[in-house]
């Protein structure tokens, strides 16, 4: 199969030893660098062994967007007018099985399901249970909880092991404005039927926008409090697609740290070799416990494990670079096997260390988050 399906444009770094698998603490540098600063060899690009990258970075955890459609339209996400996809450009169950076992044969454990809205994609409970059969350690779902209530169970039988549940307001109107649709008390109840599936404890995913619901920071706290739900505090990412991100609109996690903390002393969960974004911290008197994801403010790029599959069937390394390896055409081709590993090693050997939010260049990647799955 040829090559040209594979829109990789950059130089491999040579900073590192590739055969080392250890990652290491990176200084975040820019995504587009110029290829002239490579000044020795570019290491080569192992054909065997697990999804490494030029910084050791093994890559075990596959996102997979199965739809960019969604049922809501949240301020911080999509615009009113979001155009998607025509639906035959998503990948089918047998493409998203076939990709999944190619990267469950190069040391893939952990499936995540995201949208848009994965629950909008009639057969879902199917496609987990396909997924199932592969035999991942985990496979996870991130969804608005708007349909979840009727297929928690489902869902468990089938195979899942986790849920995510977006919510970014207790407050049932400042919800529905967040959302632009939806109700708040039908997200409660699915969390009620998510946890009477088993698929507990619920992580509950919490966007924090200033000036807008930065004043439930101590409710949210009082909730995992209450119900034992992991509330995980997001920064506000340049990913919307109406292209509206400003710092002046995050709030940052050491914000949040400091506003949980003066009220009930929170201490960090020790976590040697944590590859998971949230920072975790218990509640010091045993009640609870919240995560912090600080993705602008404090990248944690230099432990990433994660790649991702958009709704269209591209490869993407990272949420923030336009850098997308194309499989759909190759599927549809009737490439072999190798073919899609080849695609899969490539698009994690071109990962840059990190995102580059901070740096004067960054430069906005031209996909939403709806787009790339999250
Ligand atoms: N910034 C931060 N989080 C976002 N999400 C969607 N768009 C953004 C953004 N621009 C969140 C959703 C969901 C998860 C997949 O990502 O709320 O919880
Ligand atoms: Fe839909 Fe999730 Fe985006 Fe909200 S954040 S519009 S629920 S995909």
């Amino acid at each position: 199969m040829s090559d040209g399906a594979i829109s990789q444009t950059r130089e491999p770094h040579a900073e590192r030893d590739a055969s080392s698998t250890t990652p290491v603490a990176l200084s975040v540098k820019p995504h587009r660098r110029a290829s002239s600063a490579l000044s020795t060899s570019p290491p080569i690009m192992p054909d065997s062994g697990p999804l490494l990258d030029t910084y050791g970075r093994v890559h075990s955890d596959l996102r997979i967007s199965i739809t960019d459609r969604c049922n809501l339209r949240c301020v911080y996400c999509m615009s009113e007018d979001m155009q998607f996809q025509p639906r035959e450009q998503l990948l089918s169950f047998d493409e998203l099985e076939r990709v999944a076992r190619v990267a469950r044969d190069l040391g893939v454990t952990s499936i995540r399901l995201t949208g848009g809205e994965p629950l909008v994609r009639r057969g879902v409970v199917e496609l987990v249970a396909r997924l199932a059969a592969l035999d991942f350690e985990d496979i996870a779902l991130t969804t608005n909880a708007t349909r979840l209530a009727p297929l928690a169970a489902p869902l468990k039988a089938a195979g899942l092991t986790r849920v995510n549940i977006s919510c970014d307001s207790l407050r049932p109107e400042r919800f529905a404005s967040i959302r632009r649709r939806g109700d708040l008390a039908t997200v409660l109840a699915a969390m009620d039927e998510a946890e009477s599936a088993g698929l507990s404890p619920l992580k509950v995913n919490v966007v924090l926008l200033r000036g807008i619901n930065d004043d439930e920071i101590l409710d949210f706290a009082r909730f995992a409090r209450e119900t034992g739900r992991l509330v995980r505090f997001i920064e506000f990412m340049p990913l919307d697609a109406q292209g509206e991100w400003d710092r002046e609109r995050l709030v940052p996690g050491r914000e949040v740290f400091d506003v949980v903390n003066a009220a009930w002393r929170i201490e960090p969960i020790d976590e040697p070799g944590r590859v998971a974004p949230a920072e975790r911290f218990r509640f010091a008197d045993g009640r609870g416990e919240i995560g912090l994801i600080s993705t602008v403010t404090e990248p944690f790029c230099g432990t990433c494990n994660r790649l991702r599959l958009t709704a269209d069937g591209s490869i993407r390394n990272c949420l923030f670079s336009d850098d997308e390896h194309s499989l759909r055409r190759l599927l549809r081709e009737g490439c072999e096997d190798a073919d899609i590993e080849r695609v899969l090693r490539r698009a994690v050997w071109a990962k840059f260390p990190g995102h580059a939010i901070n740096e004067p260049e960054f430069l906005r990647p031209h996909r939403s988050m709806s787009m790339i799955g999250g």
